[in-house]
């Protein structure tokens, strides 16, 4: 791996979570990575529930998130969580991704994908469930949209079915599933 890029683990410091992205579009942001601890808990399920995502189970400590620069205030969130792992291969699921609706549209939402996904690689597959409106935003991200059958992971049927009823009640749209393959994506 470059000395540029640092993996963000459980012992990063701000400096070192920034590490993925090139500086200068990180500060034109105005914002920087960090991970979640304690603290964050209120702040995850108060904004999961607003978004009607699902809040329970929440582990901070698992989150990253971006931190704005002056206010040191959370403008985003999202979190990896390990399903499958054989010693060689991970399978990992995208989940609880937020951003905060004044900062949305600046490429906050692009850039914490690339975190996260850089702070588990090398993976296998990487999946998620969202809904119809949102696929633009994970092809963009190299997301392909997949069938809702068999083929997907156990893991993920009971999100599936339950998301498939509740969807388009809560947000009016259609459930999807899509899936990353496996690819060391550092960024640079
Ligand atoms: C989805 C979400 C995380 C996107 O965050 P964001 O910071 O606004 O996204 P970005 O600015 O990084 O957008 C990156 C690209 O995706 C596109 N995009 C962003 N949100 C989109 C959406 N809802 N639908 C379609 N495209 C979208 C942008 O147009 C942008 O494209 P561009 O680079 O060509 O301009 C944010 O809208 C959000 O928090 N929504 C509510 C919670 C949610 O739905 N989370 C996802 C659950 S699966």
């Amino acid at each position: 791996m470059s000395t540029a890029f640092v993996r963000l683990d459980a012992r990063c410091q701000h400096a070192r979570g920034l590490a993925c992205l090139p500086g200068r579009a990180v500060e034109r942001s105005g914002f920087m990575f960090r991970q979640g601890s304690l603290r964050d808990l209120q702040h995850i399920q108060s904004c999961l529930l607003r978004e009607k995502m699902n809040p329970v189970g929440i582990h901070p400590s698992r989150f990253i998130l971006a931190e704005d620069f002056e206010s040191q205030h959370p403008i985003g969130f999202g979190q990896m969580e390990l399903k499958s792992d054989d010693g060689v291969q991970k399978v990992y699921e995208l989940r609880s991704l937020v951003v905060d609706p004044e900062r949305r549209g600046n490429g906050v939402g692009k850039m914490l994908v690339e975190q996260l996904l850089f702070s588990k690689s090398p993976y296998k597959e990487v999946w998620l469930t969202t809904t119809r409106s949102k696929i633009t935003f994970y092809e963009q991200l190299g997301f392909s949209e997949e069938a809702i059958d068999l083929h997907v992971p156990k893991w993920l049927w009971i999100e599936m079915t339950l998301g498939s009823l509740v969807a388009p009640l809560a947000v009016g749209e259609p459930l999807v599933v899509m899936k990353l393959e496996g690819q060391d994506r550092f960024c640079g």
